[in-house]
This record gives C-alpha cells, structure tokens and sequence, in this order.
C-alpha cells in the first residue's frame, strides 16, 4: 500500500509519522512546496524506525508529485493554519489556491486514489478538493469529525476521571463553532453519559468542544497537530486494512438528514472504497434545528468559494 500526505508542515509530519509507526503503509510519501522540508522531516521519520522498530519506507519530495505515483490514499494538510484572532473561514482564499493545484498534482498521478482533506476551512477545502478531482462523494472527504469527537472524549475523561477508552461519542456538522454534539449518542461503556454526569457540567463540555480548535490556537499561536495528525491517519488505516469503522466524516450530503449539495459530518462507515454507507441518524427536533443552523454556516463559505471562482 502507498499513501501520500501532502503538506510536511505540524499536521501533515505528524500524520506521516503515525502512519510510519503503526506501519499502516509499507510506503509512505511527504510533498511539500518547501525546498527540503518533505525530504528533511522523512529522512527523520525513517531514522526513528530502528529505535521504535517499523520498517514502514518514507520518502519526501519537494513539490515533484511523481513520487506520489499510484498511491492508493492522499492526504492533504497543506495550507496556512489559524493564527490567533483568525477563524478557519479566513484562510479561504489562499487555502482554495493551494487545494486546488495540489488536487490537480495528485490526480495527475494517482487518478484512482481515495483524498482525505485536512486543510481549513475543512467542509469547504472538501468541496475544493471534489470540484478539482471530480471524484465521487465517496472518494473525496474530510476530516474533522474524528478530531472534535476526540476533544469531546478527552474532555469528559478527564470530567469523569475514566480511562478515554471508555468514551463513545457521535457529532455532526460542520467543522467550527456550529459543530453539533450528541448527548442522546455519548456513552461510558455502553451507559448513557447524561447518567453520569449533571446537565451543567456536560454543556460546559460541550461548549468547550466547539471551540476547542481556538482554544489551541490561544495557547500556541498556531492550530493544533498531535491529534489532527493521528485523525487523519486512523482514517487512512480504516481505508487501507478495509476495517469498516464507523466515523464522523465530512462528505457532501445528498437528501440525508434532509440536506443536498452541502459538506457536513455525519456518521459513516470507512472502508477500502472509502465512505462504504452514510449512517442517517433520527434526530429530534432540537438536533435538526442545530444541523439546520450549521448546514447555513457551512453554506455561506461554500458560496464565498463559488464566487471565488
Ligand atoms: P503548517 O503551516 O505547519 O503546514 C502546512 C504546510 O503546507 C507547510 O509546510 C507549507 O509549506 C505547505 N504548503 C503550502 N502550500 C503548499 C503547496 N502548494 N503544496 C504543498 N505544500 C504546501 O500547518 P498545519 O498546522 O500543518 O496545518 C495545515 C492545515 O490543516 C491548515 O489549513 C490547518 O488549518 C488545517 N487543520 C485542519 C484540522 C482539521 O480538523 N481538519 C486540524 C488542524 C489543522
Ligand atoms: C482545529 O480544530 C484549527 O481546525 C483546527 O484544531
């Protein structure tokens, strides 16, 4: 198996290396349009195999997508991330740029590969990604929902003082402060959280989680990348060991959840075709209320990029 990342930036070296180590690939492709940076940060990847013993290859490249040749699943992370005081929604114009010419290398050399976009804004880079490749819903996604179901998890661990393991978590949406949570869907070993913890502690935590990207970016000056990176590389395993997990993923809907033509999360299951089956969920009338909203936050950039050109 080949996967590709493109962006050898915070993100993309992390995920790189979490493929490495879990040697999810036997080989492993970093692009980057800056000059030795993919080649650097692979070179180092390749140089920690004999201390934590995988004999997955990584290769980097500076911006020649030749080496991409073939692979089976690409991931991009290239982009600017936030900075402090900016939303993912600013980044749009220089970010669309990017996606849209690093879509053209990698279908240019691997037509058949399965993209998973990590580059912010994400429902709307997806978006991107589709009208540059072409490819079907099911071959072109995002990832988001994976990061933000994570934040959701840690936080309630910590809430609960319970091993992370434990927590199941679902949540649709966009990938901002419009994301939607799911309580009714949240459980600690199979029991219902809201059992276990009080009303006004899980709000908090939920309202925590949907700006847990900007709470990184206070703290750091730039966005987040250890679990971003790990994110983007448990879907690419979930593709390429075909293990059918079941995934908040931003995908285009098409009539689910009552919606058409807009990249939201919802639940699928990730197989080697990469999105097998959009999972609808029943959602009460609060629930619906909250996709309604941010289907529109989501619509609203997905019409900047159109008006882009
Ligand atoms: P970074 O600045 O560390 O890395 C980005 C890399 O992209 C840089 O090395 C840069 O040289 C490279 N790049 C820029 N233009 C390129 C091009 N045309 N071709 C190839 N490489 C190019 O940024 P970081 O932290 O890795 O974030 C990357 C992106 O991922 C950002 O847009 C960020 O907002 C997004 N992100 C998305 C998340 C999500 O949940 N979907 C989570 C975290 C970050
Ligand atoms: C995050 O959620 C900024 O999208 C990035 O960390």
């Amino acid at each position: 198996m080949k996967v590709t990342v493109v962006g050898a930036g915070n993100v993309g070296a992390t995920c790189a290396d979490v493929l490495a180590y879990r040697e999810v690939a036997n080989e492993i492709v970093l692009v980057d349009i800056k000059e030795g940076l993919a080649e650097g940060k692979s070179l180092d990847i390749w140089q920690k195999a004999p201390i934590d013993l995988y004999d997955a290859r990584t290769i980097g490249a500076t911006n020649d997508y030749s080496k991409s040749a073939n692979s089976d699943v690409v991931v991009i992370t290239s982009g600017l991330p936030r900075k402090p005081g900016m939303s993912r929604d600013d980044l749009i114009g220089t970010n669309a740029g990017i996606v849209k010419s690093v879509t053209e290398n990698i279908i240019k050399y691997s037509p058949n590969a399965i993209i998973i976009v990590v580059s912010n804004p994400l429902d709307v880079m997806t978006y991107q990604a589709h009208l540059t490749s072409k490819l079907p819903r099911t071959k072109v996604f995002g990832m988001a929902g994976i990061l933000d179901t994570a934040r959701y998890r840690a936080f309630l661990a910590e809430a609960l003082n319970v091993s992370p393991k434990d927590i199941q978590a679902m949540l649709l949406g966009g990938h901002g402060d419009t994301m939607v949570p799911l309580p009714r869907y949240t459980t600690v070993a199979g029991i219902p959280v809201t059992e276990l913890i009080d009303k006004d502690k899980l709000n908090a935590i939920l309202e925590r989680t949907k700006v847990g990207g900007g709470e990184l970016v206070k703290l750091m000056g730039t966005s987040a990348w250890y679990a971003p990176g790990s994110a983007a590389a448990q879907m690419v395993e979930a593709i390429v060991k075909d293990q059918r997990r079941v995934f908040p993923v931003c995908i285009r809907l098409d009539g689910e959840y009552g919606i058409k033509d807009c990249y939201l999360g919802v639940p699928v299951i990730l197989g080697k075709n990469g999105i097998e089956r959009v999972i609808e969920l029943d959602l009460n009338s609060e629930e619906r209320a909250l996709m309604e909203s941010s289907r529109k936050a989501v619509r609203e950039v997905m019409d900047v990029l159109e008006n882009l050109g």
